[in-house]
């Protein structure tokens, strides 16, 4: 099996991290058991592009346990852990990803994957799938339907949806409640911090911290900050977000005065030119920028280049920029993703639901993806429900259930006072 990788020596220290990973994700290992004797993807292809993590490996090993063949690319290209793309190389599955690629190699790694034919996508951002729809569009003809894991990516699905560009039908497994109402905040909200901390090992108490974004990430990110002494602070344009950020607790502003404000600001908002030029000329000394979007659009860091006057690398992941005004700006992770750039995204727990998610929409999507519309479906409800069940039990915990009597008042109409 063709394979690209930094370094196949790392396979030993990959496997031990993929055997913990399985260790905290009980979801997905009792899906393996059972699928490894259904074979639900059986006479699949998978090309998939997703962070190439311990957690990302057990959704592989389980992907090709149900029988599917699989070929793998990174979608980021600082946040490959290049110990578990070799682990997955000497298990002879085809993996074309490393830290620290270009731009040019990213592309290439995505093209490989598709040398298979594949008959599913898995995207996290929709790089894949365009590239599918924009260089390759024949290949649409074999490919049953595709699933995509994160909000950016599923927002520009959704154009791709309403202005009828559409080659295949996508699932948007981001807005599965065990999907976003976890992932994006409990993870988020930890291993944003996480990246923070490898790259600065600084205090966040007593610190200002600026969130930009308060969907579900800067939710996350905002309760773990002020919870560990951040006075926090929230930008948002969206007035109900706002409002939210207000009532719970947080002050909020225009990024125009925050930026003089903060110690830490950290981006969440998925769109781009949250911080530029305008507002890296008032940060106070020793400010520290970092984003925790998608994509690397958040920070301008074309105009904080051109504003420094020297830049050297103080720390890992950690950039020092003078500026002409003798202050000093630290930007962590040159501006990507600095949970996964940094740190090692988020805990094998809650991926343990995103990635079940994924599972059983591929397979749904094998079973019924040619009766599908060229459109982005959500979640099945009883999906959802049956992950947050399962989880739940593994977790050990009893819920209650209506009765009966109770279902009859539930669905009345006219029992009042
Ligand atoms: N996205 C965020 N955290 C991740 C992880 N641990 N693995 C794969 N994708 C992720």
């Amino acid at each position: 099996m063709e394979y690209k990788i930094k370094d196949i020596n790392l396979a030993s220290e990959g496997r031990r991290n993929i055997d913990w990973a399985e260790s905290r994700m009980p979801v997905m290992m009792d899906f393996r058991k059972k699928f490894s004797e259904t074979k639900p993807l059986a006479g699949m292809k998978i090309a998939g592009c997703l962070h190439v993590t311990k957690e990302t490996a057990v959704l592989v090993e389980t992907l090709i346990a149900a029988g599917a063949e699989v070929s793998w690319s990174g979608c980021n290209p600082l946040s490959t852990k290049d110990d578990i793309a070799a682990a997955l190389a000497a298990e002879n599955i085809a993996v074309f990803a490393w830290y620290g690629m270009s731009t040019e190699e990213f592309y290439w790694a995505i093209d490989k994957t598709l040398e298979m034919k594949p008959t599913l996508t898995l995207d996290d951002g929709a790089d894949l799938i365009f590239r599918v729809h924009s260089d390759f569009p024949e290949q649409a003809e074999h490919i049953i339907g595709g699933t995509e894991e994160t909000t950016t990516g599923v927002h520009r699905l959704r154009a791709m949806d309403r202005a009828g560009k559409l080659l295949y039908p996508v699932i948007a497994v981001n807005d599965a409640e065990t999907k976003s109402d976890f992932d994006n905040v409990y993870g988020t909200g930890q291993s944003t911090l996480d990246g923070i901390l490898r790259s600065t090992n600084i205090i966040i108490a007593g610190k200002i911290v600026v969130i930009a974004g308060y969907g579900h990430c800067g939710k996350g990110l905002a309760k773990n900050a002020s919870g560990i002494g951040a006075d926090v602070i929230i930008t948002e344009v969206d007035p109900i977000q706002a409002l939210k950020a207000a009532m719970d607790g947080f002050r909020v502003m225009e990024m125009d005065d925050a930026a003089k404000q903060g110690d830490l600001f950290i981006t969440a908002t998925g769109m781009k030119d949250i911080l530029v030029e305008r507002h890296f000329k008032v940060m106070k000394e020793g400010a520290i920028v970092c984003n925790t979007g998608h994509y690397d659009a958040e920070i301008n860091i074309g105009e904080l280049e051109k504003l420094a006057k020297s830049k050297r690398e103080i720390r890992e992941n950690n950039e020092e920029y003078t500026l002409e005004n003798e202050r000093r700006i630290y930007l962590l992770a040159k501006g990507r993703l600095v949970n996964l750039s940094a740190a090692e995204g988020h805990p094998s727990e809650v991926m343990d639901m995103s990635f079940a998610n994924q599972l059983l929409s591929l397979i749904n999507l094998a079973q019924k993806g040619k009766d599908l519309e060229n459109k982005v479906y959500d979640i099945d409800r009883k999906q959802d429900e049956s992950i947050a069940s399962l989880k739940l039990s593994l977790m050990g915990y009893k819920i209650d259930t209506l009765t009966e009597e109770q279902i009859r008042y539930r669905d009345a109409y006219y029992e009042g006072t």
